[in-house]
């Protein structure tokens, strides 16, 4: 088997960024199990699907379901037909994807289409349930985490670099409320499994985490 790396965390734990710089340091892709999430709440937004509806999202998974391309080494997410990568990271689709993500029917269907993804090349996996339901037998397992306060933190900055008018108390209070969703919900909650290593970035710069992770992967493979 080849080698494949799972890596889990709340919101704004910086997974995405990180996890793109340790997989291009290994050579390696990266699947960003989020934005498949995010692509189908976008869909169920855009067909007026009520994020309630459990029966209706599930039927809506027969119709579209998300899917990944490689461009440079960079992930694309589509879904029927549309390439929505651009348009994926509002406030609005975040807290869709979270719920939308609540559905057994919903979730059975990312998970089968990740576990097919992984199978085929060496990659590093980073969502919610990765550990415990994606890769269970990863090579390397991680949970990457920080304070709420220092995760709104930096996400604040990075939307107010984009020009967004949320305020830091809004993203803070945004993202109790999907880390409350995401770590409540009955079907696989976010959690760290006992054989994950976790990785608390609330006192480390974005590069000490990218070099620590690195050390691990190698420990673990040596
Ligand atoms: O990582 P992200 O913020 O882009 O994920 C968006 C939502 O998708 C998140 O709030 C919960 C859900 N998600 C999930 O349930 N399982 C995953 N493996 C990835 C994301």
């Amino acid at each position: 088997m080849h080698m494949t790396i799972a890596m889990d965390g709340p919101v704004g734990a910086g997974k995405s960024s990180v996890a793109d710089d340790v997989a291009k340091a290994l050579g390696i892709l990266h699947l960003d199990t989020g934005a498949m999430y995010r692509a189908f709440a976008w869909y169920a937004l855009e067909k007026g699907v009520s994020l309630d509806d459990e029966a209706a999202l599930e039927a809506l998974t027969k119709e579209a379901m998300p899917e990944v391309a490689y461009v440079d080494g960079a992930q694309r997410t589509s879904i029927a037909g549309q390439d929505v990568t651009g348009l994926i990271r509002t406030p609005e689709v975040s807290m869709a994807a979270s719920t939308v993500s609540k559905y057994l029917g919903v979730r059975q269907g990312m998970v089968a289409l990740q576990q097919k993804l992984a199978a085929q090349t060496p990659m590093l996996v980073d969502g919610r349930d990765i550990c415990i339901r994606v890769l269970p037998n990863a090579t390397v397992k991680l949970f990457l985490t920080a304070s709420a306060e220092e995760r709104a933190r930096r996400r604040w900055l990075e939307m107010n670099q984009k020009g967004a008018p949320d305020t830091y108390e809004q993203v803070l209070e945004d993202l109790k409320k999907r880390d409350d969703q995401d770590m409540n919900r009955q079907v696989d909650p976010l959690r760290p499994t006992e054989d994950a290593i976790i990785v608390d970035s609330t006192e480390m710069s974005f590069e000490q985490v990218v070099e620590h992770i690195l050390a691990i992967v190698e420990e673990k493979t040596a």
